[in-house]
């Protein structure tokens, strides 16, 4: 009879396998695929915006125009909607409606869930994409409310939450949950343009990426700056090597 000693090793082993994921399949790791791609922008209206208590409003700003812009950097299909324009929400941002004017604009009546509106259905299905980028105020309920409906119609959805806002920090934190509950990939627009780009060695959209990055996120566009200048007028100054 063979000797059952090893068994609690085999036991903890398999355990520990488990625990470690060895077992499970492997995770997939989805891009976002140019070809594959369109942009929503939803509900960024001027009534709407000062509801926003989870940035500070310039931040805010920024990041709206960031989103918008996302659509112009890689040419993707982009569609704006808003809703209740003529009450207290208003019409759209003008700056965003001024960066897409061949966009379609789905002026809702009232519907608070995006899908719910068959002309914006419509437009979204013509885009014939499958990977959808949006961002929507509020990020509970305007964002939250269209990414459900959509993972619902086996899309894949992308939340730009940067360019999503919420009442609160903890309303935007349990919105969040709620989506990636569903499969909802919740991303800054970082994550959109680097992985459209793949490479900082794409030729075709690096130089639109680098004027994105000038234009929307500061910090790396002086990085860039920097790097400029030290290359165009930079010089070593005493000590600067001494010490690596
Ligand atoms: C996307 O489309 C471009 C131009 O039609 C093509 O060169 C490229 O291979 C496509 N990429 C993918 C991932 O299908
Ligand atoms: C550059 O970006 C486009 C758009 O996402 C992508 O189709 C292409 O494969 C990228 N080029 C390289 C070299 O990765
Ligand atoms: C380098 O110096 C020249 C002359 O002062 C200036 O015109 C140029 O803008 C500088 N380049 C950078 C990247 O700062």
């Amino acid at each position: 009879m063979p000797s059952l000693n090893f068994l609690p090793l085999v036991v903890l082993f398999l355990g520990f396998a488990y625990a470690q994921g060895i077992s499970s399949q492997p995770y997939y790791f989805e891009r976002l695929d140019a070809n594959n791609t369109a942009l929503l922008i939803i509900d960024h209206q001027v009534g709407l915006v000062p509801l926003v208590r989870d940035y500070e409003p310039d931040e805010f700003r920024n990041n709206l125009l960031a989103h918008a812009a996302i659509g112009n950097v890689f040419n993707l299909p982009t569609v704006l909607s808003s809703t209740s324009e003529t009450g207290p929400n208003g019409p759209l941002v003008p700056e965003i409606v001024a960066m897409h004017p061949n966009a379609p604009y789905i002026k809702r009546q009232g519907e608070i869930d995006a899908w719910d509106n068959a002309d914006f259905r419509a437009a979204v299905q013509a885009t014939g994409k499958q990977q959808l980028i949006l961002a929507g105020i509020t990020t509970d309920v305007c964002a939250t409310f269209l990414a459900l409906s959509l993972r619902q119609e086996g899309y894949s959805v992308w939340v730009n939450a940067q360019a999503s806002g919420a009442a609160s920090k903890t309303v935007a934190d349990d919105a969040k949950a709620r989506m990636r509950d569903a499969g909802v990939h919740v991303i800054s627009p970082y994550v959109v343009v680097s992985d459209l780009l793949r490479t900082w060695a794409n030729n075709t959209y690096n130089v639109q990426a680098i004027g994105w990055d000038f234009a929307y996120w500061t910090l790396r566009g002086y990085m860039t700056d920097a790097h400029a200048a030290a290359i165009q007028n930079g010089t070593l100054v005493p000590g600067e090597l001494d010490f690596n």
